[in-house]
C-alpha cells in the first residue's frame, strides 16, 4: 500500500475506452467520495463539448485546458476520471501523482478497440486497429508511471474496484 493520508484522492488513468468514467462513478458511490471527470469539467468550464473544442480550437488548446485544470482539482475525497491523453503531455503525470493515488487501468487493445469502434464521440480515435495500437503503445510508458497498475481486461467492474480499493486509504 502506498503511504498516503486517509481520504486521499484516487485518479484513474488509461486509454479511452478503459472504463475510467464508469468505474470512477461506481467506486465513488461505493466509498462515499465525490466523482469528478476532467473532460466534463473542461466542457462545463468552456461551455463546449470536447468535440467542439477539438474542432473549433484544436488539440493543442485542449491540452492546455487539461493542464490548467489539474491545478484546480480538489485535494481529497474525490475519485477523478482523467481524459485518456492527460497523463501523456507536459509533466501532467507528476502533477497527478501529487494529487493522490494514480491508478492505471491496463486494458487489452482489442477490447478497447471493440468498445470504441461504433461510437463517434472520441475525436482522436482511429478506426484502423494498427494505428490505434500504435497510439496506445506511444502512451504506455506514461501510464505505467502511475502508482498502481490494475489489469482491467475481462474483469467485472466490482472486481476491478475491489482490487483498486486494496491500495486505498479511505
Ligand atoms: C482523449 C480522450 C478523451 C478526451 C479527448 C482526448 C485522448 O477522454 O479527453 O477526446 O487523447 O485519449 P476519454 O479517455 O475519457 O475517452
Amino acid at each position: 500500500m502506498i503511504d498516503l493520508p486517509k481520504g486521499h484522492n484516487i485518479l484513474l488513468i488509461g486509454m479511452m475506452g478503459c472504463g475510467k468514467t464508469t468505474l470512477g462513478k461506481k467506486m465513488a458511490e461505493k466509498i462515499g467520495y465525490s466523482h469528478l471527470d476532467t473532460d466534463t469539467a473542461i466542457a462545463n468550464m468552456h461551455s463546449k463539448s470536447i468535440h467542439e473544442i477539438f474542432n473549433d480550437e484544436g488539440e493543442d488548446v485542449f491540452r492546455k485546458m487539461e493542464k490548467d485544470i489539474i491545478r484546480d482539482l480538489p485535494s481529497n475525497q474525490h475519485v477523478i476520471s482523467t481524459g485518456g491523453g492527460m497523463p501523456c503531455y507536459f509533466n501532467n503525470i507528476d502533477l497527478l501523482k501529487q494529487n493522490g493515488l494514480t491508478v492505471y487501468l491496463d486494458t487489452d487493445v482489442e477490447l478497447l478497440f471493440a468498445r470504441l469502434k461504433n461510437k463517434n464521440n472520441r475525436p482522436l480515435f482511429s478506426n484502423q486497429i494498427i494505428q490505434f495500437e500504435e497510439f496506445l503503445q506511444n502512451r504506455i510508458s506514461h501510464y505505467e508511471k502511475a502508482h498502481v497498475t490494475i489489469q482491467a481486461t475481462n474483469k467485472n467492474p466490482s472486481k476491478i474496484i475491489d482490487e483498486i480499493l486494496e491500495n486505498v486509504n479511505y
